[in-house]
């Protein structure tokens, strides 16, 4: 489940990069990329880690705890489609967003990300698994599940006029995009 050590430390990276001081985590499981961008955060900056498992969200809370970046984060527990609801009514916006939560709602998040202004006029979302393991380049009816969510997941950010965006084959591979 952990998006693993090179995929976190490039995450970190982007942070230094773009100079991020808001960041929203959709799928924190055991916190590894959570506190890896928090360890790029500014003290000043902030990280919102949306879980929907309450064991591994405790699990991961545990483990902020030893860590002197661990107080940068605020971990939601619940549904992600759900935090983000209550995050844009209370008009939270976001420098950096990482989506690795349920690829069946990736289209969804993402959407939601950009129609309720969660993301900022400047910021990037990456996103995780966006080759899922080679399948985005089967035939429709040889993928799993996930594999057509994912799929349809590039489409539909292909096609949409207001990003621009490149996918990386990294690892599992992670697209990065930004708004135009
Ligand atoms: C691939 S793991 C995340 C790994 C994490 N980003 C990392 O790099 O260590 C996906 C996580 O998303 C969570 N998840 C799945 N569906 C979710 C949803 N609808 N809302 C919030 N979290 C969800 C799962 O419980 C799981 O912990």
């Amino acid at each position: 489940m952990l998006s693993g050590h090179v995929e976190g430390q490039t995450l970190k990276m982007f942070v230094h990069m773009t100079c991020a001081k808001s960041i929203l985590d959709i799928g924190m499981f055991t916190g590894y990329s959570a506190l890896a961008m928090a360890e790029a955060l500014p003290a000043d900056g902030h990280l919102v880690a949306c879980e929907v498992d309450p064991y591994v969200a405790n699990f991961a809370q545990d483990l902020f705890q030893g860590s002197r970046h661990g107080a940068k984060i605020q971990v939601k527990v619940g549904a992600a489609l759900d935090t983000l609801r209550t995050l844009a009514n209370a008009q939270h916006s976001f420098d950096l967003v990482f989506i690795d939560a349920d690829k069946t709602e990736y289209v969804q998040y993402f959407q939601t990300l950009l129609d309720c202004n969660l993301l900022s006029p400047q910021g990037f979302i990456c996103v995780d698994n966006t080759l899922l393991q080679g399948q985005v380049y089967l035939p429709p009816e040889e993928r799993s599940a996930n594999g057509q969510a994912i799929a349809h997941f590039n489409s539909v950010v292909a096609n949409d006029s207001r990003v621009e965006q490149v996918l990386l084959p990294l690892r599992d591979g992670l697209t990065i995009i930004r708004r135009l």
